[in-house]
């Protein structure tokens, strides 16, 4: 493993003027204009990930081909028969998950179960990695509510890269309790992951100077894998699973035809009931389950699932545009009411927090000269070091933490592992808890002249776990920290 410690403290610059000789001297302005989405016509159909029991799952990871739209291919990587992403598991809560998983890379990989409460040996710690040709038995009662969770790679600086090149896929939990809910299912319950990638050069990841600073971004978007995609829909009610799997984009998911629409859940599951809103902004990580009804829209008319542009940063936000297209094809009756109520969120009570923790995430970055055009990012002044012991915490105990960007440049998306978390205030900048920033959460966004606050209970498992920021050019570049749970 490199080491990091002589890449700290080089040289600093600023995001608005990259001063050093090695880097490539871009202006705001130009970064902005150089990680623009192009919109190609919407005429691939949409793939939809196979689903698969978790109880008893078997998969590699391995590398392929896979067709992103016609005549669009790249080498990827994917998860067992899937050439990009992998099968989306489906398990109930209560129940115990097993995966035997090979890793038939030729680097070391591991997979981190992005949102769930498991034991720290199963967590994908960055260190804890399976070797080319190796396999490991993931196995974890799984504890977690009704919601849509997630799994990606975690090695220690490869995170970026392999996910980039394809590797993510869902985890999606439900119970009983969800099931009487009768909220769309079947077909009707759909996850999208989006994620944008640069086509040019067929999904390789090979990161410049400005891509490690502020992020990996591609001009394509692509949702579940498909470029373009266009997807055909009855006049009902779906449930869309929203999910941010890019690297560095931030989405603010909205409807082409200004339709609101009903948001049932956020990271951890279901929230206390539907609350109507007109958009969703999800940075990376973060996950919004949505109940979008097309009965106002005729057979036969079209509309799109988007992004639209929105303030708070200067590298992103500027632009809107298509992900996904809709295409009403057809008339069904639907006469499932939307639940009044959906499952109780019990809120974690600020008087029991016992310690408050705060961290500078707004550090200027720091640029390496001796590890190529390595970029770091500091958390709290520090960058990941898997032997150091940063924080440590009493299982069971409650804390608020509180994640400061008041004197950064660029967002953040802090993401907590080994549980989930509620979020009690945003200070600066937005001001305000948003409507998908309710229930239970496991990453919040800071943008610049944010500042965050937290309220986690944490769990039972005992051991070393990470927090990190999910852009995942910050977490490679050091943005990542330990605590211990004991
Ligand atoms: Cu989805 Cu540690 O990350
Ligand atoms: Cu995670
Ligand atoms: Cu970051």
């Amino acid at each position: 493993m490199k080491s990091r410690a002589n890449f700290l403290a080089l040289v600093t610059f600023s995001m608005l003027a990259l001063s050093c000789v090695r880097c490539k001297k871009m202006n705001t302005a130009e970064l902005v204009e150089a990680r623009k989405v192009v919109e190609r016509p919407f005429s691939n159909p949409l793939a939809m990930p196979a689903s698969i029991n978790g109880v008893h799952a078997a998969f590699d990871a391995k590398a392929g081909i896979a067709q992103l739209g016609t005549d669009v291919s790249a080498n990827t990587l994917g998860y067992g028969t899937a050439s990009i992403l992998g099968p989306t598991i489906r398990i109930r809560q209560g129940e115990s998950f097993n995966l035997a998983f090979s890793n038939n890379l030729n680097e070391a990989t591991n997979i981190h179960w992005h949102g769930l409460e498991v034991p720290a040996a199963q967590d994908g710690y960055p260190t804890d990695v399976t070797a080319p040709g190796s396999s490991f038995q993931y196995s974890f009662p799984v504890k977690n509510r009704p919601g849509t969770y997630w799994y990606h790679p975690h090695p220690d600086m490869a995170t970026a890269s392999q996910a980039w090149r394809g590797l993510a896929g869902f985890f999606l939990v439900t119970s009983q309790e969800e099931e009487a809910l009768h909220l769309p299912s079947g077909e009707y319950d759909v996850p999208l992951v989006v994620q944008d990638k640069r086509l040019d050069g067929g999904l390789t990841y090979n990161p410049d100077t400005d891509d490690r600073s502020i992020g990996m971004f591609g001009e394509s978007v692509v949702v579940n894998g498909t470029i373009s995609p266009v997807f055909e829909v009855a006049t009902r009610k779906y449930r869309f699973r929203l999910l941010n799997g890019s690297n560095a984009r931030i989405y603010n998911f909205a409807f082409s035809s200004g339709t609101m629409f009903h948001l049932i859940g956020s990271d951890g599951g279901l929230l206390d009931a539907p609350v109507a809103v007109s958009s969703v902004m999800l940075a990376p990580g973060e996950r919004a389950d949505i109940l979008f009804d097309f009965n106002d829209q005729p057979v036969g008319s079209e509309l799109y699932l988007q992004s639209n542009a929105f303030a708070g940063t200067e590298t992103q936000g500027q632009q809107a545009f298509y992900i996904l297209k809709f295409k009403v094809t057809r008339q069904e009756l639907d006469n499932s009411l939307l639940p009044i109520a959906l499952m109780p969120v019990e809120k974690i009570p600020e008087s029991h927090a016992i310690a408050t923790r705060t961290f500078n995430i707004g550090h200027a970055m720091t640029h390496s000269s001796d590890m190529g055009d390595m970029v770091m990012h500091p958390l709290d002044g520090k960058t990941f070091d898997p032997n150091r012991r940063d924080e440590v915490v009493k299982a069971g105990t409650v804390e608020i933490w509180e994640f400061d960007n008041s004197s950064g440049t660029e967002t953040h998306p802090m993401h907590l592992h080994a549980g989930q978390f509620q979020v009690l205030s945003r200070v600066g900048g937005r001001g305000t808890v948003e409507p998908w920033e309710h229930g239970w959460k496991d990453t919040v966004l800071a943008f610049p002249g944010e500042k965050v606050r937290i309220i986690i209970r944490f769990p039972e498992n005992i051991g070393k776990y990470v927090f990190h920021c999910h852009n995942l050019e910050h977490e490679d570049g050091g943005m990542m920290l330990n605590y211990e749970i004991q």
